[in-house]
């Protein structure tokens, strides 16, 4: 990853401070751009009374930031989530999970009324599935959902040596141009051994804030 996007991505995030209000409990999402958005918080111009997050990563960054994590069950709903993706289109569908954090984070992006999401503006496509889809499996189903999706015309690969915070493996499926990202996403998710496909599209970003060269677009 170069500086620029990494500059970009930090731009992007420091514009998400401007959808949290203090005295709120922000949902976190997990990644290298949330790490910016961490950061930002940190440094206390918006002063949240916590967070919930969405990974063991995140919560680790959160609390050396000095942010009180809380469960999600204690807290209800959120008023805002923020968090990443790998790959995101102007209808603010989106894939999520090459940091094998996608079930928790669809849980909290259900759980907020409010999902901004933060990316690069590399991330920006017109047709979703040049990046790998992940999809979180039971670790015995592995197989099994392997041949289903490859009936559905992917090229599953599993990301052998990684173990989700909830204990599962995840496979990237390759070689899909998803021109159909809520069937899609329903289809992945009816696979008996499937817990959570990286495609958010039923419920996909409410805002995306892009970062840029030049400063953040917003859509
Ligand atoms: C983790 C995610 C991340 O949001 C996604 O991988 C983007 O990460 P980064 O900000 O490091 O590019 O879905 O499961």
């Amino acid at each position: 990853m170069t500086s620029d996007s990494n500059a970009r991505k930090r731009r992007a995030a420091e514009a998400a401070l401007a959808y949290v209000r203090a005295g709120t409990i922000v949902g976190v999402g997990t990644g290298s751009t949330v790490n910016f958005f961490i950061d930002a918080l940190a440094r206390g111009t918006v002063r949240v009374s916590g967070a919930v997050s969405s990974s063991n990563a995140s919560t680790a960054r959160l609390r050396a930031a000095g942010i009180e994590v809380l469960d999600l069950n204690e807290v209800g709903s959120l008023e805002v989530y923020v968090d990443g993706a790998d790959e995101a289109t102007r209808a603010r569908h989106l894939i999520k999970g090459g940091g094998a954090a996608l079930t928790r984070e669809k849980i909290v992006a259900a759980a907020s009324k409010q999902f901004v999401c933060i990316i690069d503006d590399a991330k920006l496509v017109t047709t979703l599935g040049r990046f790998p889809l992940p999809v979180e499996v039971i670790p015995m189903a592995r197989r099994y959902v392997s041949s289903r999706l490859e009936a559905l015309g992917g090229r599953p690969v599993w990301r052998q040596g990684v173990v989700t915070d909830n204990g599962n493996e995840i496979l990237d499926v390759h070689g899909l141009s998803i021109t159909d990202p809520v069937g899609l996403e329903r289809e992945i998710n009816q696979i008996v051994g499937v817990v959570t496909v990286g495609l958010f599209a039923a419920r996909g970003a409410d805002v995306l804030v892009i970062g840029t060269d030049k400063g953040v677009d917003t859509l």
